[in-house]
């Protein structure tokens, strides 16, 4: 099963555009979290002491953990996020939240490291430009680091289209050059 984190937000966007080209690719089946459907919790206090009960505890059933034990029995990560702001949408920011989760995606060696417990072997990370990737460390870079140190997926790939909103673009044509590899 591919869990698909949809991010996208506009009724034509590209950043969707390419994902789907992608799932149609890796065929197979798709579960899809459109995530601007979701109604995240507030991440306060109240919300810290509840999840943490529940950790000790070791009771994953409840909704709360839902996100993370889709994320943590998928076959296949896949993630669209247009670039926003040298980054992504902040609602893919609230979902990690939600699916870092002790005891479910991760744990701690008795030395402090995290230690993946997720079952996927690939993530693929897709994402679109108006301009060009600056710095991969807070898009990318970041969603790699999440998926190699906690979660324990090692093969994290990025598809990407840029300069999709620079005066004159060809855009249908970067979008078909795009390398789905
Ligand atoms: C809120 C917002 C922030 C953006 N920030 C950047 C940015 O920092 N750098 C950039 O090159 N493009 C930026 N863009 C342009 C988008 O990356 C570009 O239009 C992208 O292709 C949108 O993806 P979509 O077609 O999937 O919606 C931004 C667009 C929006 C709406």
């Amino acid at each position: 099963m591919i869990l698909f984190i949809n991010a996208c937000v506009r009724k034509k966007s590209r950043t969707l555009r390419l994902a789907n080209k992608l799932l149609c690719k890796l065929e197979d089946d798709v579960k899809e979290v459109r995530l601007e459907e979701v109604e995240f919790p507030v991440f306060n206090e109240e919300f810290i002491i509840l999840r943490d009960e529940l950790e000790a505890k070791g009771n994953y059933d409840h909704e709360i953990f839902d996100l993370a034990r889709d994320f943590a029995k998928a076959d296949t990560i896949v993630i669209a996020a247009p670039y926003y702001d040298l980054s992504f949408p902040a609602m893919l920011k609230q979902y990690f939240e939600q699916i870092n989760i002790l005891g479910l995606t991760f744990t701690y060696s008795e030395s402090g490291i995290p230690k993946g417990l997720c079952k996927a072997k690939y993530l693929y990370y897709v994402t679109t430009a108006g301009g060009y990737i600056i710095s991969e460390e807070y898009g990318f870079g970041y969603v790699k680091a999440l998926a190699n140190t906690f979660y324990g997926i090692e093969d994290v790939r990025q598809i990407k289209a840029e300069g999709l909103d620079i005066a004159g673009a060809d855009v249908e044509g970067i979008l078909k050059n795009v390398s789905f590899e």
